[in-house]
């Protein structure tokens, strides 16, 4: 339960607390400090769990909710992305996945039921392991977990209905839905010292290689290989995501519509290469669901 109160008057906060509330917000209180806290409640169970993991592993999973939390932040009152919880977020995801051992976070991820929050973390690992397949420096592999983290910051912006929602999308919705690109795009440009590749990925991991993606339909070359590797890892993750409206999908079928009914939209060049390891990855996730 959670308390709104007018003041701290006479120590509200500290008797409303001794009488068992979980929690107490003094108004005027900011929209994304209430859903934090409603956050934290609902999701008390999962992240105590954390406490099992490596401290690396811990780190990934809390600095990673640090910066979809400042997010929101920045989408409600324009307060910049907090640098330092995306850094460390990113070179936590990194240190896992260079000694194998980013497993254990995508299982944390289990159950947590802030969707964004789940999504960006296993596409941000997903992308950090396609970076070490193909080589890419440290630096570089830090580039791609901040990549995932923030590559759909702005469907935070779309209503929970239409993000949520289980049945196809009207066309109405479709286009609210697609909307979310352009205020990933705005919100990452309108906060400081962001990398341009950051902002390049959230503007192109929709895009199609025959040119039927959105926002701006671009194909062929025009879309850049870190964008044609984001879609990879968001298209896989999508797919196996658990939404409350689906199970997992299992990784064999993600990726057997990934290289046929997808074949023109998706390099399949690129996804010949990741395959084994998104395979790897999604086994993984499904031995876990089936230890539960
Ligand atoms: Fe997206
Ligand atoms: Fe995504």
């Amino acid at each position: 339960m959670i308390l709104v109160l007018a003041n701290d008057r006479g120590g509200i906060v500290e008797a409303a607390r001794k009488m068992g509330s979980c929690d107490c917000i003094i108004r005027p209180f900011r929209r994304s400090d209430l859903i934090r806290r409603i956050s934290s409640i609902t999701n008390k169970g999962v992240e105590q769990k954390w406490g099992e993991l490596s401290l690396i592993q811990q780190k990934v999973l809390s600095k990673s909710l640090d910066v979809i939390h400042s997010v929101s932040d920045a989408l409600e009152d324009g307060s910049p992305i907090s640098d330092v919880a995306l850094a460390e977020a990113s070179t936590s995801l990194v240190y896992a996945v260079s000694n194998n051992d980013f497993k254990p976070v995508l299982r944390g991820l289990r159950n947590h039921d802030n969707y964004t929050y789940v999504h960006s973390v296993r596409v941000a690992t997903l992308l950090t392991l396609l970076g070490k397949t193909i080589g890419l420096k440290q630096s570089d592999l830090t580039l791609m977990a901040s990549c995932g983290l923030l590559h759909d910051v702005g469907k935070m912006t779309i209503a929970h209905d239409v993000l949520n929602k289980a049945g196809k999308l009207t066309p109405t919705e479709w286009l609210t839905m697609q909307g979310h690109v352009e205020a990933s795009v705005r919100c990452l440009s309108a906060t400081g010292g962001i990398h341009r590749v950051i902002i390049s990925i959230a503007e192109q991991h929709h895009e199609k290689l025959d040119g039927s993606g959105y926002p701006k339909g671009l194909s062929g070359s025009a879309i850049n290989e870190l964008s044609r590797m984001s879609a990879i890892a968001d298209v896989f993750s999508a797919l196996t995501d658990v939404r409350v409206y689906k199970p997992a999908m299992k990784a064999e079928k993600a990726l057997a519509i990934m290289s046929e009914d997808m074949a023109r939209h998706i390099d399949q060049y690129l996804l010949a290469s990741f395959g084994s390891l998104m395979l790897d990855i999604g086994r993984d996730e499904e031995s876990a669901d089936t230890d539960d």
